[in-house]
C-alpha cells in the first residue's frame, strides 16, 4: 500500500477563491485568505485543495479567461503568496492543485491581441479562425456555451473566430504544435513552483471537427433548456484527438516526481468518460465523474448507476466523484439539508477520490441573489436557466462582520451565510460540518473505506446498501434516501460506527436495522 499514490486515497477541496476568504479587505477572496483559512481544511480532514483560476484576468468569466498563464491576478494576490501558500499547504500535509485553462484565453491576452490584428499575423494560427460561412453568416451552427452564435466576426479581417464560451474567451487551436508547447511550458511554470496537480477546464473541448461540420439538432430539446442544449455537440467537442492531448499533457506532469495528478472536467456519458483514462492509463487519472450530480436521486437509479461506472472502469483506472462545484446548483438546495447528510455520507463512502465543494461541508444552500446583484455572464447573457451566482455565494466563517468572510461588502451577497456559519456548525457536535470531520477520519482510518472494494448489497425502495472490502475487513453501508422509517435485513450482527445524525453507535439489536428518515449508517460486522 505504500506505494499508493496520494490522490487515490485523498479527499479534494475545491476553494473558489473570489468567495472563500478576502484578507485584504476589497470584498473579494484571495490567496491569503486562502491560506489564512488552512486550519479549516485540516481540521476537516481533507487532503488537497483545488483553487478556481488565480492566473491574471479581466474576470469576464470570473478568471476562466486568463491572460498570462504564467502569473497571479493582483486580485488575488502575487506569485509570492502562490509560494507561500504551496510551502505553507505542504508543511501542513495538504496537496495544492490549480485550475489549467487550456480550451480557450481572454482575448485580451496578447496572443490573441497577435492573432487578431490580421490575416498573416504570426499568432493567427494560435486560435480558430474561418471564413464566413456560404450565406456570409458564422462558418457554421456551432452555438456557444453561454447562449447565442460560436462565432464573433472581426470587421477588419473578414472572417469568424470560435469562442465555446463568451467571445471575450476566444478558442486556442490545439491542433497547432506551438500552441501545445506553449500550454506545456505554463504547465511546467507552475511544476517547478511546486504544484500537485491539475484540474483541467473543459477538458473534452480542446479539438474540434478538423472539418467544422454542423453539429445535429438535439431531438430532447425544450422550452426552458439553455441555448447550448439546441444542439449536439457532436463535432464540436470530444474529438479521439482530445485524448493525444491528455496524454500529452499527462507525460508532462510524469516528468516530476510526487505524483502529480492530472484531473479533467468532462461533461460525458461514462463511455466516452472512460477513454479520458488513456490507453493503458496514460491520461488522466481523475476524468471528474459529475453523474451524481446529474442523476436523479432514487436507490434503484444510483446502485445501477454506481454499477455501471465500476463496470465501465478501464483495467485499473482508479474511480472519483463529485457532488457539487462552482457550475451547480448546491447539493443541499437539490437534495434538501436533511438528506444533504445522507449525500455526504455516500461521497465518502463510495469507491473512489471524493471531490468537495467549499460550503458544502456546512450544509450551505444556493443563495438568493436578486436580480441586480448578479455577475455571472451566463446568467445575465440567459436569465432564468444559467445562473452560477447562488452557488457561489461567500463562506460564512463566524458571526462577525459579513460572516467573518471580508471587511467590506463581498462581491455577492452572503445568501445562506446569514443563518449558518463555520464556527456555529464547529460548536455543534451534531452538525454537518461535524457529520463531515467524522466521515474524512472515518475514511482515512479504515484502509476498507479509503482503498477497497465496493460491492452493492441492495437497493430496495427508499434503501441503498453497499460493502466496501479490503481482504477480510467488511464495512456495510446503509442510506435511507427517503423520508420514512425503513428497515434493512443484514443478516449478521452489527455494530453501528457513524450515523448521519451523530448519536447512534455500537451494537445493533439482533434482526432488521432500522433507519430513521434520512438515515444513513456505516456499520462494521459485529464478530
Ligand atoms: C468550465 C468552468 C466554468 C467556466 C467554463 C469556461 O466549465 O468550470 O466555470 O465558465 O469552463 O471556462
Ligand atoms: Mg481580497
Amino acid at each position: 500500500m505504500t506505494d499508493t499514490p496520494w490522490w487515490k486515497s485523498a479527499a479534494i477541496y475545491q476553494v473558489y477563491p473570489r468567495s472563500f476568504q478576502d484578507a485584504d479587505g476589497d470584498g473579494i477572496g484571495d490567496l491569503e485568505g486562502i491560506r489564512n483559512r488552512l486550519g479549516h481544511l485540516v481540521e476537516l480532514g481533507v487532503d488537497a485543495l483545488w483553487i478556481s483560476p488565480i492566473y491574471p484576468s479581466p474576470m469576464a468569466d470570473f478568471g476562466y479567461d486568463v491572460a498570462d498563464y504564467c502569473g497571479v491576478d493582483p486580485i488575488f494576490g502575487t506569485l509570492a503568496d502562490v509560494d507561500r501558500l504551496i510551502a505553507e499547504a505542504h508543511a501542513r500535509g495538504l496537496k495544492l492543485i490549480l485550475d489549467f485553462v487550456p480550451n480557450h484565453s481572454s482575448d485580451r491576452h496578447p496572443w490573441f491581441v497577435d492573432s487578431r490584428s490580421g490575416r498573416h499575423a504570426p499568432k493567427r494560427d494560435w486560435y480558430v479562425w474561418r471564413d464566413p460561412g456560404p450565406g456570409g453568416g458564422p462558418p457554421n451552427n456551432w452555438v456557444s456555451n453561454f447562449g447565442g452564435p460560436a462565432w464573433t466576426y472581426d470587421e477588419a479581417s473578414g472572417q469568424y473566430y470560435h469562442h465555446a464560451f463568451l467571445s471575450e474567451q476566444p478558442d486556442l487551436n490545439w491542433r497547432n504544435p506551438e500552441v501545445r508547447a506553449a500550454m506545456i511550458d505554463a504547465l511546467r511554470f507552475w511544476l517547478d513552483r511546486g504544484v500537485d496537480g491539475f484540474r483541467v477546464d473543459v477538458l473534452w473541448h480542446l479539438i474540434k471537427d478538423i472539418d467544422f461540420r454542423d453539429n445535429p439538432p438535439n431531438p430532447d430539446y425544450g422550452p426552458g433548456m439553455p441555448d447550448i442544449a439546441r444542439l449536439l455537440q457532436v463535432h464540436s467537442a470530444d474529438q479521439p484527438e482530445a485524448i493525444e492531448v491528455t496524454r500529452e499533457l499527462r507525460a508532462t506532469l510524469d516528468a516530476y516526481p510526487g505524483d502529480r495528478v492530472l484531473i479533467g472536467e468532462l461533461y460525458l456519458p461514462f463511455e466516452r468518460l472512460m477513454a479520458y483514462y488513456g490507453p493503458d492509463l496514460t491520461g488522466a487519472q481523475l476524468p471528474f465523474n459529475f453523474h451524481l450530480i446529474l442523476a436523479p436521486w432514487n436507490a434503484r437509479g444510483l446502485a445501477r448507476l454506481i454499477a455501471e461506472y465500476e463496470r465501465a472502469l478501464p483495467p485499473g483506472g482508479w474511480p472519483n466523484w463529485v457532488l457539487g462545484n462552482h457550475d451547480q446548483k448546491r447539493v443541499a438546495s437539490r437534495l434538501g439539508r436533511a438528506q444533504a447528510r445522507v449525500a455526504a455520507m455516500l461521497l465518502l463512502t463510495l469507491r473512489g477520490t471524493p471531490t468537495l465543494y467549499y460550503g458544502d461541508e456546512i450544509g450551505l444552500m444556493d443563495g438568493v441573489v436578486p436580480p441586480e446583484a448578479l455577475r455571472d455572464p451566463w446568467a445575465l447573457r440567459e436569465p432564468g436557466v444559467g445562473g452560477r451566482d447562488p452557488c457561489r455565494t461567500p463562506m460564512p466563517w463566524d458571526d462577525g462582520p459579513n460572516a467573518g468572510f471580508s471587511a467590506a461588502t463581498p462581491w455577492l451577497p452572503l445568501g445562506d451565510g446569514a443563518t449558518r456559519d463555520v464556527a456555529a456548525e464547529a460548536a455543534d457536535p451534531r452538525s454537518m460540518l461535524a457529520l463531515h470531520r467524522r466521515l474524512l477520519a472515518l475514511r482515512r482510518a479504515t484502509p476498507a473505506l479509503a482503498l477497497g472494494a465496493y460491492e452493492t448489497v441492495a437497493a430496495d425502495g427508499d434503501l441503498l446498501a453497499y460493502q466496501r472490502r479490503d481482504g477480510e475487513a467488511r464495512l456495510l453501508v446503509v442510506l435511507n434516501l427517503g423520508p420514512r422509517p425503513a428497515t434493512f435485513e443484514a443478516g449478521a450482527p452489527t455494530r453501528t460506527l457513524l450515523s448521519t445524525h451523530l448519536d447512534r453507535e455500537g451494537p445493533e439489536p439482533a434482526g432488521a436495522l432500522t433507519l430513521r428518515a434520512d438515515e444513513g449508517l456505516v456499520l462494521a460486522f459485529a464478530e
